[in-house]
């Protein structure tokens, strides 16, 4: 199974959600990326990174890249962060490509989440942590 996990700067949520399905399905094969480029190149947000490493959670050599078209021919999965990174994505989804996107909150309901919030702005890097081990539980129970 090779999934990628999308949101807009490739520093928080994303590379985050991708270190943390590594940690508990090594079985997948798992990226993450960007819709914009505005941080390319650059490891992850140092408190992210922080707050991953305090609960075990490696992001050492993640790097940030953006989004390309060709994303969809290279997995079976895409997750995204919020609706905006699937309506920024789908724009450019090759003509007669299925890959599934869905987001990445769609696997735990029980948590009422419409969309992962951003620590980058809300600066609550372990709540987005948890909902995103949550999500990642939920997506693994549902794939197998
Ligand atoms: P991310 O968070 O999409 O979870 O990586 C952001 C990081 C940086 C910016 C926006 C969102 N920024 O505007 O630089």
């Amino acid at each position: 199974m090779r999934i990628l996990c999308v949101c807009l700067g490739n520093i928080c949520r994303s590379p985050s959600a991708e270190a943390v399905l590594r940690h508990i399905a090594p079985q997948w094969q798992i990226d993450s990326a960007g819709t914009s480029g505005w941080h390319v190149g650059e490891a992850p947000y140092a408190p992210m990174q922080a707050a991953a490493r305090a609960r075990g959670i490696a992001m050492q050599g993640q790097r940030a890249r953006q989004f390309s078209p060709d994303d969809f021919n290279r997995f079976d999965l895409i997750l995204t962060m919020d609706a905006q990174n699937r309506t920024d994505i789908e724009v450019l989804r090759p003509k007669g490509n299925q890959t599934p996107v869905h987001l990445f909150t769609d696997y735990a309901p029980q948590t009422g989440a419409t969309h992962m919030p951003d620590p980058y702005y809300t600066r609550d890097f372990d709540g987005c942590l948890d909902l995103i081990e949550t999500c990642a539980q939920g997506l693994l129970a549902q794939l197998g």
